[in-house]
Parts: C-alpha cells; structure tokens; sequence
C-alpha cells in the first residue's frame, strides 16, 4: 500500500512568521497518522496545508509540495473545490449548519447537484454510527444534539461527500471521554475505506488510534514513525521529554 499523501520540504509563514519548516512527511493510505507536539507548533497549519485550507487566511506563503495521489495540489492546475471535496475536514469545536440533521449531510452533495439524497444521507449516518440516534427525527434541529452527536453528524456531513482522505483537527478536545471514546471507535471502522490525519495534544489518544506519528516542535517535524516506535523508542531526546511529560 502507497502513500495517500505526501509533503515535500513544505514551508509556510503567516506574513514575517515562519510557521512550518521543510517538512517532509508521508502519509500512507488507509491508516491513521496522528500529528503531536505543544500548542503552537503548527499541527493545525500543517493539517490545513493538505487540503489548501490556509489560501482562505491572509498573508500566507506556501513553499513546496504536497502531493495527493502523486499530483502536487499547489500545482495550478489544481481545482480547490474538487479538492477538498476530495480531502474532508473534522474541527475542534463541533460546527453543524443551524438545520435539521437532515438538511446538514444532504447540503454538500445537494450544492453538488446530487438529486435524491436519501440513500447517502442514511449510509453517511451509519458510516457515522449516529443513525440509530437519529433515525427517528431527522427533521430535529441539529443544534439540539449533544456535542459528542454533534461531532459525528460532522463526520458524517464530510462522509456524505465521499471523500478519500478525512483530517481531523483536535476532534474531541471538546467532548466528554464517552463521546471521545465513540470518534475513536469510528476511526477505527473507518480505516478500512479511508486514510485520516489526526492532530491531537492528547498523547494518549494518539497512542490509542493512531498507526504512525509525527512530532512537531516551532514548526518544524522532529520525529516521525511506527506510533509504537514514537512512544516506546524515541530516538530525538526532545520526542522523549515530549512524551513523557516533561514539558508541553
Ligand atoms: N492566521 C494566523 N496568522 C498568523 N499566525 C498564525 C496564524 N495561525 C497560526 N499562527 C501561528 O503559527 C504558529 C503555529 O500555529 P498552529 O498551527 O495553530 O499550532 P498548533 O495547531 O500546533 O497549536 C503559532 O505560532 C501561531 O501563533
Ligand atoms: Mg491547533
């Protein structure tokens, strides 16, 4: 099995600030890479670099590659909205549309011009194990979920778009521990169809569902490998202090 993705000496900076530094990282196709390391050290700009999310902020600059299936998605021949069609986000905080459960899956493949929904709104949900909690009010309002519903409805709205590649940024910072351990659980099943990114600043977590992980610090990778080999066989003493607690 391939590399899904591929960064090549990728490097960013937000107006004078250099935000990422040559990272050269893959991400091979259906597991599970998790991206750690403190709060500020580009987890988030890198995820967001996979599916050009950073051309909608201000200021930046991009320099290098990413490759998605061998094709460098900063090439210009690039069709940004095929793209992230394509390459699917999950937020920190849970953001359904102000819509019933419904309307919120059916939106993207609808602005699509897909015209009957049902069967990929339905499958979307159980790929989101979120269809027999909802099954029977569909019509609800998806703001009165409960957050940890509210996330996979999320997961579901990115599913519903068929994606290949789902990046979650930090997807269950906001949720209770049995809400978090149901988002693993999905990840889990959704391995087999999918490949996922994960950032997360619980080590644990990425431990626990995670193939592979990247360590970042000021913006540049550290470490990257087997998450076993991450966790139990550091080989950069700063991965090490990392992860054992004694800063971050
Ligand atoms: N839109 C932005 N404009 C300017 N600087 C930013 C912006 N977003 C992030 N940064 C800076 O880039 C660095 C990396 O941020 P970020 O990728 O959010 O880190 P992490 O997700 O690991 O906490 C930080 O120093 C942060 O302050
Ligand atoms: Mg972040």
């Amino acid at each position: 099995m391939g590399n899904k993705m591929e960064s090549k000496k990728l490097n960013l900076w937000y107006g004078q600030k250099w935000a990422l530094k040559d990272i050269t990282l893959d991400i091979p196709e259906n597991k599970i890479t998790a991206l750690i390391g403190p709060s500020g050290c580009g987890k988030s700009t890198f995820i967001r670099c996979l599916n050009r999310m950073n051309d909608l902020i201000d200021k930046v600059r991009i320099e290098g590659e990413v490759l998605y299936d061998g094709h460098n998605i900063y090439s210009r021949d690039t069709d940004v909205v095929e793209l992230r069609k394509r390459i699917g986000m999950v937020f920190q905080k849970p953001n359904p549309f102000p819509m019933s459960i419904y309307d919120n899956v059916a939106y993207g493949p609808r602005i699509h011009g897909v015209k009957s929904v049902d069967s990929l709104v339905e499958r979307s949900l159980k790929d989101a194990a979120l269809w027999e909690e909802v099954s029977d009010r569909m019509d609800a309002p998806a703001m009165g979920l409960s957050g940890g519903q509210q996330q996979r409805l999320c997961i579901a709205r990115a599913l519903a778009m068929r994606p290949d590649v789902i990046l979650f940024d930090e997807p269950c910072s906001a949720l209770d521990p049995i809400s978090t351990s149901k988002i693993e659980g999905l990840m889990e099943q959704l391995k087999a169809r999918y490949t996922q990114v994960i950032v997360t600043h619980n080590m644990q977590q990425a431990a626990r569902v995670s193939d592979l992980t990247a360590y970042f610090l000021l913006g540049e990778m550290i470490e990257f490998g087997p998450t076993k080999e991450i966790f139990e066989n550091p080989q950069q003493k700063s991965t090490e202090d990392y992860i054992t607690g004694r800063f971050g």
